[in-house]
């Protein structure tokens, strides 16, 4: 077994084995001796690694890591580490109230500071529901210790009467039904639940998948290892791997630093593009490349992305689930037919020591009807679209999921196409929205445009996943099932509305949004990018002014000591929705006193 370099220390020596300390390190010996360990073992210069464990009872996505830890175990073990296994702050995407987003940044936190403080020289990021794989990949960059991901994958296919049934896609479906009166409440959360069969995350391409994804791509973890389905025997092949990987990384310095280049970003912006991945991704990975300190913003999204062509046959944007992804090939596959058309940086450093390129050479896809070719594409041009204009200075738009009806009904327009122009409905927050949408008082009909705002990171703290609001239940009984929406909130990564979203600045913030009123009509420009009310500056200027007398837009108290700490330090979507003063450090290993 390869030792470290000669002359180099491990970090984790400076606590067991530091002989110009002997009083503390017996002190720090003696506290990790007590469940049985050995001296040697602690003193012996073995890497310590730590296996920072997301999975828990709450937090059922990620629970299958509580299995699959003692896989890793073996793998640090084998080759010549110590493992040493420690909580993540929970988050779970659909249980946590009121948004799992609120705890990226709060687990991101915690990470740092364990990461930081204990006596570790590596660690294993357990990844799987949104927010962990973000919160893991952000911590791991700003204290830059050798790390890598392991993803617990997603979980098998749903199926409910010979369909498949993708977790949340599911869900906009079935509450259209309830709406339409096609099923009961029975009947609603029978058909739900079918799409969640194994333990796992989301099946389907929704922040779970995506985020996965752009672990690999990144760099960080294992390649072929994002898109195994949780119950496979190779989940356990790939956590063993994974542990015995990360040893070596230790010995061989291999830090995120290393991996995290603007190089790896841009690859991970075409892969998120080609797979029709979330819109959430823009958020999280501009919020990584932060904490590495490589420039990433909203605008590289369109750059190099919008014609980036959908590859992949996945739910939202397509028709399959996790399994048939992995089957054809996962990532590889889509990482192989990108270099093919020269979109991929292929010198980018990964985990396993070797470039992406390297790595995805030989990895063409086996199915073609869930990984196409390019001239098979799903779509052309199917990356996120960046719009600005007076209610925003930037929204996005996931151009993958825009589907033949809405494009006949509001884009098709021969003399202006791509332009939608219709009277604005306005909803502050998912409350008044549920409260006024069957309002006949309101007449919203297939020409209007639905906006929710007060839903952004300030607003309703940590950002809610709201934009996709369902029309009114007559005008799906109607044939409507999906009108314009605008908001500076989110939305889950399984719906497949083309919403113009994550609105920077937020009403609360005083974006734009906060001036418009229902009535108003706006004209939405997607040839040029553009979003506005159609009003003069004039009587722009005047409504900030009476907002700004009243008080500006308001924003409901804080529940909890975090929502106001998150409050007070929190930059906008567009920006990443991190903490304004933890982008100020980073490779914090290093300042270990
Ligand atoms: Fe946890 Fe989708 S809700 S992965
Ligand atoms: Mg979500």
């Amino acid at each position: 077994m390869d030792d470290v370099a000669p002359g180099r220390r491990l970090r984790s020596q400076a606590w067991f084995d530091n002989p110009q300390n002997p009083g503390m390190t017996a002190l720090y010996v003696e506290r990790y001796l007590n469940w049985g360990l050995t001296r040697e073992e602690l003193q012996s210069s073995r890497p310590v690694i730590g296996i920072a464990q997301t999975g828990s009872d709450l937090a059922p996505c990620n629970r299958h890591h509580l299995v699959l830890a003692e896989r890793v175990r073996e793998g640090i073990r084998d080759s010549g580490g110590l493992a040493l296994e420690f909580p993540v702050h929970p988050i779970q995407e659909t249980g946590r109230r009121p948004t799992a987003a609120l705890d990226r940044n709060l687990a991101y936190l915690g990470l740092v500071e364990v990461l930081h403080g204990y006596p570790l020289d590596g660690v294993v990021l357990t990844t799987g529901c949104d927010k962990t794989t973000p919160a893991c990949l952000m911590a791991a960059a700003t204290v830059d210790i050798p790390a890598i991901v392991l993803s617990g994958g997603p979980m098998l296919n749903g199926w409910f009467n010979g369909e498949r049934t993708g977790s949340g896609t599911i869900v906009w479906k079935a509450r259209e039904m309830l709406a339409a009166g096609e099923i009961d409440e029975a009947g609603f959360v029978d058909l739900v639940a079918s799409s969640a069969p194994s333990p796992g995350h989301c099946n389907t391409m929704g922040t779970a998948s995506t985020m996965n994804a752009v672990a690999e791509v990144l760099g960080m973890s294992l390649p072929g290892s994002a898109a195994i389905p949780a119950p496979h025997r190779d989940r356990g092949r790939v956590a063993y791997l994974t542990g015995r990987r990360i040893v070596e990384m230790v010995r061989e310095d291999l830090r995120p630093s290393d991996v995290l280049t603007r190089e790896a970003f841009e690859n991970a912006i075409v892969v998120t593009s080609a797979i029709g991945g979330s819109t959430n991704a823009p958020i999280h990975v501009n919020a990584i490349a932060q904490h590495v300190g490589v420039p990433l913003d909203v605008a590289d999204w369109q750059d190099l992305g919008l014609t980036v062509p959908l590859i992949v046959d996945l739910q939202p944007a397509g028709r399959y689930l996790g399994e048939e992804f992995h089957r054809a090939g996962g990532v590889p596959a889509v990482v192989h037919e990108l270099m093919a058309h020269g979109l991929i940086h292929e010198d980018a450093r990964t985990v396993n020591g070797r470039t992406i390129g390297e790595n995805c050479r030989a990895s063409a896809a086996t199915d073609r009807d869930v990984i196409r070719s390019f001239d098979q594409a799903l779509l052309p041009d199917a990356g996120f679209l960046v719009l600005r204009g007076n209610l925003f200075d930037s929204a996005i738009m996931k151009t993958s999921v825009i589907s033949p009806e809405f494009r006949e009904r509001y884009l098709s327009d021969p003399e202006h196409p791509g332009v939608l122009e219709g009277r604005a409905v306005v909803f502050d927050g998912p409350e008044d929205y549920h409260a006024r949408i069957d309002d006949p008082a309101l007449d919203i009909d297939e020409t209007c445009l639905l906006f929710i705002r007060g839903v952004g990171p300030l607003g309703y703290p940590g950002a809610a996943e709201v934009v996709n609001m369902q029309p009114p239940a007559a005008l799906i009984r109607r044939g409507v099932h999906a009108l314009p929406c605008i908001g500076d909130g989110r939305q889950s990564g399984t719906s497949g509305s083309p919403s113009i979203l994550n609105a920077s600045p937020e009403a609360a913030a005083g974006g734009g949004l906060a001036l418009l009123q229902t009535g108003d009509v706006v004209r939405i420009d997607l040839v040029a990018g553009r979003a506005d009310v159609l009003l003069p500056d004039e009587q722009l200027i005047e409504r900030r002014r009476r907002l700004e007398e009243s008080g500006g837009y308001p924003v409901p108290a804080s529940q909890t000591p975090w929502q106001e700490i998150q409050r007070s330090l929190v930059t906008q979507l567009c920006d990443g929705m991190v903490l304004r003063p933890a982008v100020g450090y980073q490779r914090v290993a290093q300042t270990t006193g």
